[in-house]
């Protein structure tokens, strides 16, 4: 059995990489294969994406993480959760989390942030892939300034002639009296010292209009920012098949990556670590159910950036960085 079990695995880690490869975060196969053995899956991706970050070609990841021309930055480093894909029940109309916002000083060429992944791999080639990306970043080359801002970002064929980061283009429509604009920089300094600013995002696809809403709240309740219509879409028009969580950071090649979350690891613990807190899955209807069990995790380099399992709704992730590729 435990033979059996590794040669599964092994199939499983051969799918899993020529999939982020060749056709951005197309990861059916893995997780099709291996969806009645989770925790099996969290150990393996786990070690041997540790023995092997090279094996990681990011020029198609970057749909997942920019919307911007990939060969002016480096690959990626990931510490995610996903969703499960693939089974009947396996049809996604948002996601609600609460996560902590930090500062760390970074250069031009780094970016570091953290942010939750609404997706459709549509028919299974780049071109069809659409997504909805909403979180927090601090992205020097971008703003001008070292302060965690709150983006956007959208595509529906992987980028490849559609989509775009923040207001670039006119496809996210702002609701009347929003209290943010997708690019702005988080006011933390709003918040009493000594206390970790907290944003709240909710990305629920609207049942009656089919709009993608994306709610945001800075230690307070999330309120409406604005939409991405329905008619952007094509696969997502309809439903996401599956989601992601966590925190990606970037630095051009040659520098070491820059902190992610908080700067700390998982292991530092509640109060040093950077979490997601209040984990819940919108439903078609928009109620919403907490995330109770752990899910799949994917992390680049397990020595500079982690992520712990989910407990109630609720995980750790981050780590200090300093890896080179
Ligand atoms: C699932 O994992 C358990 C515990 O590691 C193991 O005993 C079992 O054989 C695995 N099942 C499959 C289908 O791989
Ligand atoms: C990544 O893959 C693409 C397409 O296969 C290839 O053209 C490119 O050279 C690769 N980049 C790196 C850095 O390996
Ligand atoms: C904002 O208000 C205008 C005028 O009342 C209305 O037409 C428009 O639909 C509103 N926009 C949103 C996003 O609610
Ligand atoms: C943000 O959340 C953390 C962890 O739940 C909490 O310790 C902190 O006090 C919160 N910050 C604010 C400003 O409420
Ligand atoms: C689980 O999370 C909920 C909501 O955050 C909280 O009220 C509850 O006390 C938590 N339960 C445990 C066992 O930690």
């Amino acid at each position: 059995m435990f033979k059996v079990t590794l040669i599964l695995q092994a199939i499983a880690l051969c799918f899993f990489f020529h999939a982020l490869r060749t056709r951005g975060v197309q990861l059916r196969p893995t997780i099709q294969k291996f969806k009645e053995n989770y925790s099996d899956l969290h150990d393996f991706v786990h070690g041997s994406t540790k023995q092997n970050p090279k094996s990681l070609n990011s020029s198609s990841i970057a749909a997942m993480t920019f919307g911007q021309d990939p060969s002016t930055w480096d690959k990626p480093f990931f510490a995610l959760h996903l969703t499960s894909y693939g089974g009947p029940n396996d049809n996604y109309y948002g996601l609600h989390t609460t996560m902590g916002v930090y500062n760390h000083k970074l250069t031009p060429g780094q970016w570091s942030g953290a942010a939750i992944w609404v997706y459709h791999d549509g028919d299974g080639v780049e071109s069809s892939f659409n997504s909805i990306h909403v979180g927090w970043h601090i992205h020097p080359e971008r703003y001008g300034d070292s302060h965690p801002h709150f983006y956007t970002v959208w595509t529906r064929d992987g980028h490849v002639t559609t989509g775009c980061i923040n207001m670039d283009c006119a496809d996210f429509v702002r609701a009347n009296g929003s209290v943010i604009a997708p690019g702005d920089a988080i006011q933390v300094s709003d918040v009493p010292d000594g206390h970790i600013p907290n944003i709240t995002l909710r990305v629920p696809k609207d049942q009656t209009s089919g709009d993608w809403w994306v709610y945001y709240g800075l230690n307070s309740v999330p309120t409406g920012v604005g939409y991405f219509p329905r008619s952007s879409f094509t696969y997502l028009a309809d439903k996401a098949k599956q989601m992601a969580f966590g925190g990606a950071v970037v630095s051009i090649r040659a520098d070491p990556t820059p902190p992610m979350g908080s700067g700390f690891l998982p292991n530092d613990g509640l109060g040093r670590a950077a979490s997601f807190t209040d984990l819940r899955i919108i439903d078609r209807d928009g109620s919403s159910k907490p995330i109770l069990v752990d899910l799949l995790k994917f992390v680049t380099d397990e020595k500079c950036h982690s992520i712990a399992p989910i407990h109630n709704g609720t995980f750790l992730y981050g780590g200090p960085g300093n890896c080179v590729r």
